[in-house]
C-alpha cells in the first residue's frame, strides 16, 4: 500500500445498488489500484443486520486494498472523516405518495446527512448523490453543509451519459470508445436532454454521422431519458449494477481526471453557465483534472437544444421551489 486509506461512506449500503457497489470499491475500481479504502456503511437500524452480512462477504473477498469496514445507523458517525461520500439510500416513491410527500421524506434523510457531512467530513470531501430525486437531494444536503464548498456536492447523471453512449454506438455501428463529448443536460429524470450535437463518433460530428433528426428526437432522446423505467419494467426492480457502475465512473474520473479531448456529464451546482440559474444542481459537460471539475464552456446551443435544456432546468427550478416551501433548503 502506498498511502493512508481513503474513507468512503456509502449510505443505503444494504440496498441493491449498495450490493453491486461495495465489492467494486473494495477491489480498487473507485479510486485506483494504489489507493487503500476504509468503508463506512450507513443504514437504517432495520437494515444494519443485512449490512453486517455484506461486510462478512467483503471480508471473504480478501481484498488487498480494503483496510476495514465499519457499519453505522447514525449519520454523524458514518460521515466522520469522510473523503468520498456516496449517498445512495433514499426514500422511494410508494403508492399514493404525492411528489411533495416524496421530497419531504427525502428531506428527512438528506438534511441530517448534509449536517453530518458539514460537522465531520475531511477537508477534501467529495459527495455524489445517487438516491432519487438525485439533483434535488444533493441540493438539500448541500444547503445544510455551509462549511463545505458547494461544488463538492454532485448528483449522478453518469448512468444517463453511459446509456447515451451505448445507444449511439449501437446506432452507428461503432464502439463506445469511439464516441467522445457526449452530454447530458438538466435533471436525472425523464426531462433530461442527452445531446449528441457536440459529440463525436470516430472523429466525425455524431449528429451529422446519424443524419436522422427523427431518430434523435423520437427514438434516441426518449430511449435514454426513459431507460430507467424500461429497466424497472424488464427487471421488476430499478437499475442497480449499471447505477453502481456509473457511480464508480463518476468518482473515478472526478479524482483521476478525464482524458484529453473528451468530457463526462455530472450534476453540479450551476455557476450560471448556459443560462442555468446559479445554484441549481444540473447536469453539464465537465472535464476533471487534479481532483476538480470544470464546466465545459463555449458550446453553441441551437434552438432545439435550448428548448430541451430549458424544459429540464424548469423542472429543477420547480423542485427547488417545492423544497424551499417545505423549509428544506
Ligand atoms: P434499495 O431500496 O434497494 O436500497 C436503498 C437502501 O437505502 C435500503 O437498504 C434502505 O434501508 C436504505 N436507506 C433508506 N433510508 C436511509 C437512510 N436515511 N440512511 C441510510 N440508508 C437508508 O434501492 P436501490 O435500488 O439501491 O436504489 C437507491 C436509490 O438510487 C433510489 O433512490 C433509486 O431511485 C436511486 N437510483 C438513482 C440512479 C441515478 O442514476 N441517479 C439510478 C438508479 C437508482
Ligand atoms: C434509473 O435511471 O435507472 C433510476 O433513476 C430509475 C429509478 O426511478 O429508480
Amino acid at each position: 500500500m502506498t498511502q493512508a486509506p481513503v474513507n468512503v461512506t456509502v449510505t443505503g449500503a444494504a440496498g441493491q445498488i449498495g450490493y453491486a457497489l461495495l465489492f467494486r470499491i473494495a477491489s480498487g475500481q473507485l479510486l485506483g489500484q494504489n489507493t487503500p479504502v476504509k468503508l463506512r456503511l450507513l443504514e437504517i437500524p432495520q437494515a444494519v443486520k443485512a449490512a453486517e452480512g455484506t461486510a462478512l462477504e467483503l471480508e471473504d473477498g480478501a481484498f488487498p486494498l480494503l483496510a476495514g469496514v465499519d457499519i453505522f445507523d447514525d449519520a454523524k458517525q458514518a460521515f466522520e472523516g469522510v473523503n468520498v461520500a456516496l449517498l445512495v439510500g433514499a426514500r422511494p416513491r410508494t403508492k399514493g405518495m404525492e411528489r411533495g410527500d416524496l421530497l419531504e421524506a427525502n428531506g428527512g434523510i438528506f438534511k441530517p446527512q448534509g449536517e453530518a457531512i458539514n460537522a465531520g467530513a475531511a477537508d477534501d470531501v467529495k459527495v455524489l448523490v445517487v438516491g432519487n430525486p438525485a439533483n434535488t437531494n444533493a441540493l438539500i444536503a448541500q444547503s445544510h453543509a455551509p462549511d463545505v464548498p458547494a461544488e463538492r456536492f454532485t448528483a449522478m447523471t453518469r448512468l444517463d451519459h453511459n446509456r447515451a453512449l451505448a445507444q449511439l454506438a449501437k446506432k452507428l455501428g461503432v464502439t463506445v470508445s469511439d464516441i467522445k463529448k457526449m452530454t447530458i443536460w438538466g435533471n436525472h429524470s425523464a426531462t433530461q436532454y442527452p445531446d449528441i450535437f457536440h459529440a463525436e463518433a470516430a472523429g466525425r460530428n455524431a449528429a451529422e454521422a446519424v443524419n436522422d433528426q427523427q431518430w434523435i428526437e423520437n427514438e434516441f432522446i426518449p430511449r435514454v431519458a426513459k431507460r430507467g423505467a424500461e429497466i424497472i419494467e424488464a427487471r421488476g426492480a430499478s437499475s442497480a449494477a449499471s447505477a453502481a457502475n456509473a457511480a464508480i465512473d463518476h468518482i473515478y474520473d472526478w479524482v483521476n481526471g478525464t482524458p484529453e479531448g473528451d468530457w463526462v456529464s455530472m450534476g453540479v451546482p450551476s455557476d450560471g453557465s448556459y443560462g442555468v440559474p446559479e445554484g441549481l444542481i444540473s447536469s453539464f459537460p465537465v472535464t476533471c483534472k487534479d481532483g476538480k471539475y470544470e464546466i465545459v464552456q463555449g458550446l453553441e446551443i441551437d434552438e432545439f437544444s435550448r428548448g430541451r435544456i430549458d424544459a429540464s432546468v424548469r423542472e429543477l427550478s420547480e423542485e427547488r421551489d417545492a423544497v424551499k416551501q417545505l423549509g428544506l433548503v
